[in-house]
């Protein structure tokens, strides 16, 4: 028998994964998890055949593919008017959750603390804890979840390694000002702290606001790993695909973490995604499709009694339930999976402590007519 000591003693199973089993089980239609149930470019899935079929089976440069990092290089000039290197700033990933945590093993020694901003994306805290180091909790200011700036102020001190920044952000919504952009160069002025951005949300941006990426500011990317997922972009979660982009210095030891770890990802779809980077419309369009996705599910939910609590990007809207029911969000999202057939998330498994506001996150990248069905439910139950 043997006994292990885990690393991630308080850890779980993701509630993503919980929901998600729990919709199976129930055969519930699943507004939880964060993924598209409608088809991908067929064009891009004809690339990827092309490339496995040409040949392109063996391990591409640990970097990820020469073509691709240029291409992105080419993307980033383009949309941020920044210049990246492809040799030295760019490295391609299985996933953005990979870019994050390597981004965060590569930086953090015991005892460091990170700011993270809760309701959070739920692997951050258990990449932080399994390094050793602390996650330094602020909540973001509800209903609007704002950065309570003069809290982040307060607890920088000489610990702090990193704060952890995701916009457009899953589950809120929210997304960063220009505003917050000069309150975050004042907090890191003169420190030595590190930004971790995940911005796997970058073209799913609404309402004409302009994504607030880390790379359109030289002087924040040479602290940053800012990491992206082309499974976001390209509607294509499970192909666990992306990228991290930060400064040479920075990034030569990104890589050697990343290199003993996964070393080099699928060859076959870098060649695709490269070919279809060059397709500016497939990721430029974005925002305005999903845009169309969260109008319409809103509109839709108008019919239940539950409160918006606006999503400005992301695959996610929140919705405030607590004028009809005091239940406990976590209670209402089983209930509602098992009793009534759709799956949600409850706001309160992004929060360390379980702070529950009553509100439940809904995926709304879905087909109308999976939108039509799950809300037509809920009118029942709500
Ligand atoms: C905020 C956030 N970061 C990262 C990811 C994961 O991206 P990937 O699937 O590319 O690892 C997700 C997926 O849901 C997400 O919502």
């Amino acid at each position: 028998m043997h006994t292990l000591q885990s690393k991630l003693p308080d850890v779980g199973t993701t509630i993503f994964t919980v929901m998600s089993q729990l919709a199976v089980e129930h055969d519930a239609i699943n507004l939880g998890q964060g993924f598209p149930d409608y088809p991908m470019s067929a064009d891009l899935t004809g690339l990827v055949y092309k490339a496995m079929t040409n040949g392109h089976n063996q391990y591409v440069h640990m970097n990820g593919l020469r073509l691709l990092r240029e291409r992105l290089s080419e993307k980033i000039q383009k949309l941020y008017n920044t210049d990246v290197h492809p040799d030295s700033q760019i490295t391609i990933t299985p996933g953005g959750t990979y870019a994050i945590y390597t981004a965060l093993t590569t930086i953090l020694q015991r005892g460091d603390e990170v700011i993270v901003f809760e309701p959070a994306y739920d692997s951050y805290i258990p990449n932080i804890e399994i390094n050793g180091a602390k996650p330094v909790l602020i909540s973001l200011q509800y209903p609007a979840y704002n950065i309570p700036w003069d809290e982040v102020k307060k607890k920088v001190n000489d610990k702090t390694k990193a704060i952890i920044f995701n916009s457009p952000h899953n589950p809120t919504g929210a997304v960063l000002s220009k505003e917050d952009i000069q309150q975050l160069r004042t907090v890191v002025q003169n420190t030595n702290i590190m930004i971790v951005s995940d911005e796997v949300y970058e073209h799913l941006i609404f309402d004409d606001i302009k994504h607030q990426s880390m790379l359109r500011y030289p002087d924040l990317l040479e602290r940053s790993f800012v990491c992206f997922s082309f499974g976001k972009t390209y509607h294509c979660t499970g192909w666990k695909i992306g990228y991290c982009i930060s400064s040479p210095e920075l990034m030569k030891e990104f890589r050697k973490v990343h290199q003993f770890n996964c070393f080099s990802c699928n060859s076959p779809v870098q060649f695709a995604l490269a070919d279809y980077l060059q397709n500016e419309e497939a990721y430029l369009r974005l925002g305005n499709f999903m845009q169309q996705k969260r109008d319409y599910f809103r509109k839709l939910m108008q019919q239940t009694p539950v409160k918006v609590i606006p999503s400005h990007g992301s695959y996610f809207e929140c919705y405030n339930y607590n004028e009809f029911t005091d239940e406990a969000d976590y209670e209402l999202a089983i209930r509602l999976t098992k009793e009534y057939g759709v799956a949600t998330i409850p706001m309160s498994s992004f929060y360390k402590d379980g702070i529950d506001n009553k509100v439940l996150s809904f995926c709304f990248c879905k087909k109308e007519e999976t939108l039509e069905r799950a809300v037509e439910k809920l009118v029942k139950s709500l």
